[in-house]
């Protein structure tokens, strides 16, 4: 369920990147930067059944989340995207993924593109909670979300497979009040 508040357009200008709405031209260039088998490690998508699921991401009306901002480099080119997703909005909570491009990841892209993403999450969403779930083994974004203020709330046991081995998942979350003492 969207209402109009996540459905007005949206452009978060930052030093590095701005966070904007999707455009039907930046479809391909997100294609192409996901088709990245790091990204589906990271992920915890095995190979070959990963393509399906993103690409129903980022359809517009019809996409499984509730808002997907596309992460623009000074170009305005697409280097990546996040989505909040539906997971508990009565609750004024939503669960955040990312993903950045190949050659613009561990530049401090991703860092402002979340502070930038938990500034409109916090603001005009008006959301009391953003959480997320993420592989052990991705000890990158977890130390890129604790830099932005989120608190480890727990470890999910053998959670996910990938690779043919299982893998513990960790809980993150992050409060509105928490955010913007980490945001001065
Ligand atoms: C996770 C991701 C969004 C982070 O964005 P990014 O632009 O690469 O991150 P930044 O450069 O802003 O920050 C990375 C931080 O992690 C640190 N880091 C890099 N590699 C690391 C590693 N192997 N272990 C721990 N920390 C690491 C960097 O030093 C930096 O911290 P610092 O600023 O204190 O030095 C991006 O790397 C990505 O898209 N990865 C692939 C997909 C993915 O993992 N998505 C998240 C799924 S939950």
């Amino acid at each position: 369920m969207r209402n109009l508040v996540w459905r007005r357009q949206v452009s978060l200008v930052g030093q590095r990147v701005t966070l904007r709405t999707p455009r039907p031209g930046d479809q391909a260039a997100l294609e192409r930067l996901r088709a990245d088998p790091e990204i589906d490690y990271y992920m915890g998508v095995d190979a070959g059944g990963g393509a399906l699921l993103w690409r129903q991401v980022f359809l517009g009306e019809h996409s499984g989340s509730l808002a997907d901002l596309v992460i623009a480099g000074r170009d305005d080119a697409p280097i990546g995207l996040i989505s909040l997703w539906d997971r508990s909005i009565p609750h004024q909570a939503a669960e955040l993924s990312i993903w950045i491009g190949e050659s613009y990841r561990n530049g401090g892209n991703g860092t402002e593109a979340l502070r930038l993403a938990l500034r409109h999450a916090f603001g005009a969403l008006n959301l009391h909670k953003v959480y997320l779930r993420v592989l052990e083994y991705n000890t990158r974004a977890i130390r890129t979300y604790q830099k932005v203020g989120f608190h480890l709330e727990g470890t999910l046991r053998d959670e996910m497979k990938v690779q043919g081995r299982w893998h513990n998942l960790v809980y993150m979350g992050i409060l509105g009040d928490e955010f913007a003492s980490a945001d001065r």
